[in-house]
């Protein structure tokens, strides 16, 4: 049995984080909400409290049975995890006249404690929090203090249970990771032996056992979770799946033509569907962003199933579905960021059952299997691509022309970023999340030669991100963005103005539709 570290989420914005940093010390661990520890421990080495927007003595804050966990598994927790625990064995937890945020230095340490070891004093840590530990608890002691916070860590000296109010989890917090893995390996004993090849085994395997020999369709985006996901079945299962790839007409340019090659060249056995005609028909005149994404759903959905319905014998549905999509959908606060945009409702009416490989990795493990499972780089460094495609990178009403103009446009772009060379064989592109052009539903003056223009702008877009949740405006160098708005201006006809944009998501979202 696998071994794994339980984090119980109180609704922090920082729990996913736990859990990458956990992933990283190749140790699997699961995010569970607060209430929904386990009766069946088999496999659980170690339990992670998380941090939480509330406070302890919130009339309306949550709570959790420590039986089941003290004295059973190595337990930490971090912020309000911290709190909760000081509190249930009887500490004191009151409110800071003022709230503490940011850097603070670890001034006094108990350094032969097994959580601190190799962390060296004043050591700078993260603070978020407005309530604080006043009181530890009977048969607790201090093991770290800042100037400003007494009990910045703790621990019980009967039981392997353990609170620190800062968050080690945060990059800011410089030896947050020693920290972690001081738990996850040192106190929990963690092998370790979460890794991209351990995964492609184990889940070939699985799937193996599980799909035996029934038939699995799958829709192919072009993306990395749904071609990752893809090679994986085809390891398990070969030719019993059938991928889908369906062109609505909105793809980049030549990007049809060139994944459907890439995926013939890995083996797949694909189905390429150019239904453009009919998303260009329904689209006609629509200019909602909604409703072009209802439409373009609707369609999509429709399309899917009339392929599918094509293979026989068919019994699964497989998606690229990962964690974040997941865990957005789980989040405790009941607040939904970004809704997941797979081929909803499909294997309902189609009477499938679902198989979803990839739904316990982050993003840069998806990549990271994707390479262990030889993917070329033209598939697994691509950038994530919205679902609806240009329609929603094009303001206003859609129309093929707008469309050929916008894929001549965002070709310019991206292939200019694939070509900037930066050091250590990169290049501009792999420095970006993500990037692309948008065409503005606005006409502008300019001046061509002698002859006055009214046509169309363009903004580009790109930024730096690391799950899509928050993303900065990329820094990208003058000189790239006056090579790049010449030559759309030049080569683009009826594009006379290239604007930049400098937007940060919250507030902004990295897609303007
Ligand atoms: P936003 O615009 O919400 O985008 O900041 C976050 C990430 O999600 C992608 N995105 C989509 N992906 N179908 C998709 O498959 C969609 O409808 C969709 N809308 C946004 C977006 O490109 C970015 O990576």
């Amino acid at each position: 049995m696998e071994q794994k570290i339980v984090i119980l989420d109180f609704g922090s914005q920082t729990t996913q984080l736990i859990a990458r940093r956990i992933r990283e010390l190749n140790t699997f661990c699961e995010i569970l909400p607060y209430n929904k520890f386990p009766d069946n421990t088999e496999g659980i080495i170690g339990v992670v409290l998380s941090g939480s927007p509330l406070s302890v003595y919130d009339a309306d804050s949550f709570h959790i049975d420590f039986n089941k966990i003290a004295g059973h598994f190595p337990l930490l927790g971090i912020c309000y995890g911290a709190q909760l625990t000081a509190q249930t064995y009887g500490g004191k937890v009151e409110a800071c006249p003022t709230r503490e945020y940011g850097r603070a230095a670890l001034s006094q340490l108990e350094g032969t404690d097994p959580l601190l070891k190799d962390i060296p004093l004043n050591s700078q840590v993260w603070m978020s929090h407005g309530d604080t530990i006043t009181a530890l608890p009977n048969g607790f002691h201090c093991i770290a203090s800042t100037e400003s916070v007494r009990y910045a860590a703790f621990r019980s000296d009967n039981e392997a249970v353990w609170g620190v109010q800062f968050h080690p989890e945060v990059f800011h917090s410089i030896h947050g990771s020693l920290l972690l893995k001081n738990f996850v390996v040192d106190i929990c004993g963690s092998q370790q032996q979460w890794s991209p090849s351990a995964f492609v085994e184990e889940t070939v395997a699985e799937l193996r056992a599980t799909l035996q020999d029934d038939h699995v369709i799958l829709g192919l985006s072009g993306g990395v979770d749904s071609t990752v996901a893809a090679v994986l079945l085809h390891k398990a299962i070969g030719q019993n799946l059938t991928c889908i790839f369906v062109d609505h007409g909105m793809l980049r340019k030549n990007e049809f033509t060139r994944v459907l090659a890439d995926y013939q060249t890995l083996g797949l056995n694909v189905i390429g569907v150019d239904a453009s005609a009919k998303f260009f028909a329904d689209l006609k005149g629509v200019t909602e962003p909604e409703a072009k994404r209802k439409i373009i759903g609707r369609d999509f959905i429709e399309v899917f199933e009339t392929e599918a319905h094509k293979i026989s014998n068919v019994k699964w549905l497989a998606q690229g579905t990962i964690y974040p999509d997941r865990i957005e959908s789980l989040n405790i606060t009941g607040k939904v960021i970004k809704s997941h945009h797979n081929v909803g409702g499909l294997p309902e009416r189609m009477n499938l059952k679902l198989c979803e490989p990839l739904k316990w990795l982050f993003k840069d493990e998806v990549r990271r299997v994707g390479r262990e499972l030889n993917i070329p780089k033209s598939l697994i460094g691509r950038h994530p691509f919205p679902g609806p495609g240009l329609a929603v990178r094009i303001l206003g009403d859609i129309t093929p022309e707008k469309v050929a103009m916008l894929q001549e446009a965002d070709d310019i772009f991206i292939s200019n970023m694939q070509a900037w060379a930066l050091p250590d064989n990169k290049t501009l592109y792999d420095e970006v999340w993500q990037a692309g052009a948008i065409l503005l539903p606005v006409n502008s003056v300019g001046v061509m030669g002698d002859e006055r223009t009214y046509e169309k702008a363009v903004a580009l877009r790109a930024v730096t991100s690391t799950d899509a949740m928050t993303a900065d405006w990329a820094h990208l160098p003058y000189e790239f963005l006056a090579k790049v708005s010449n030559e759309i201006i030049n080569q683009v006809k009826g594009i006379n103005r290239v604007c930049y944009d400098i937007s940060s998501k919250p507030p902004s979202t990295i897609e303007w539709e």
